[in-house]
């Protein structure tokens, strides 16, 4: 099972700093999944055209039921993470969005500026996340518990969680 955790920043892809989003990512999912899973972790640009072929090549070549992405959501010229994200999947899903938000919302006034969101494409669900690194573990506990049934409806691997970190959720039928 592989999980694709893209970085998306001008600066952390150029070497200016550390990308320190994609590996709090890959800790949280470690304490979060109880299952086998592989990272597939990029750094690159706030390009439109690239976050859209290398979300592309997560999903369809490298087969990943999720893929996180992290920065490029606020309203500045160069963040276009959503837009990427939109273009590339079948299906939005606007809960995931609104969720974080709400959640971030009590810790800081500024979560409004993110307009992260998530959608479906193929068999893989796609989720964004501001950059900084205080909000991947805010946000992630927020969704996690529906991210495994969802993987299962659009036809994915089943994901089990460790419950001490995060509940699942799978409505009976
Ligand atoms: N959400 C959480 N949980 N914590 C934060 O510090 N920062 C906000 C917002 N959401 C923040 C947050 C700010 S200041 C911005 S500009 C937007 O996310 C977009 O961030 P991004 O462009 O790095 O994705």
């Amino acid at each position: 099972m592989r999980i694709g955790i893209l970085t998306v920043s001008d600066r952390a892809s150029r070497g200016e700093y550390a990308d320190k989003g994609g590996p709090a990512i890959v800790e949280f999912l470690r304490e979060a999944l109880s299952c086998e899973w592989e990272p597939r972790a990029l750094v690159i640009p706030d390009e439109q055209d690239q976050i859209e072929s290398t979300l592309k090549a997560l999903c369809d070549d490298e087969g990943c039921c999720l893929v996180v992405t992290t920065g490029g959501t606020g309203p500045a010229k160069r963040d276009v993470t959503p837009e990427a994200t939109e273009a590339v999947c079948e299906k939005l899903l606007p809960g995931f969005g609104e969720l974080m938000r709400a959640v971030s919302l009590r810790s800081v006034p500024t979560a409004i500026l993110s307009r992260q969101t998530a959608g479906v494409r193929g068999k893989s669900l796609i989720v964004n996340l501001p950059g900084k690194p205080t909000a991947i573990r805010e946000c992630l506990l927020a969704v996690m518990p529906a991210i495994p049934y969802c993987i299962d409806l659009i036809g994915g691997p089943s994901l089990t969680t460790n419950e001490a970190v995060v509940k699942a959720f799978r409505p009976k039928t």
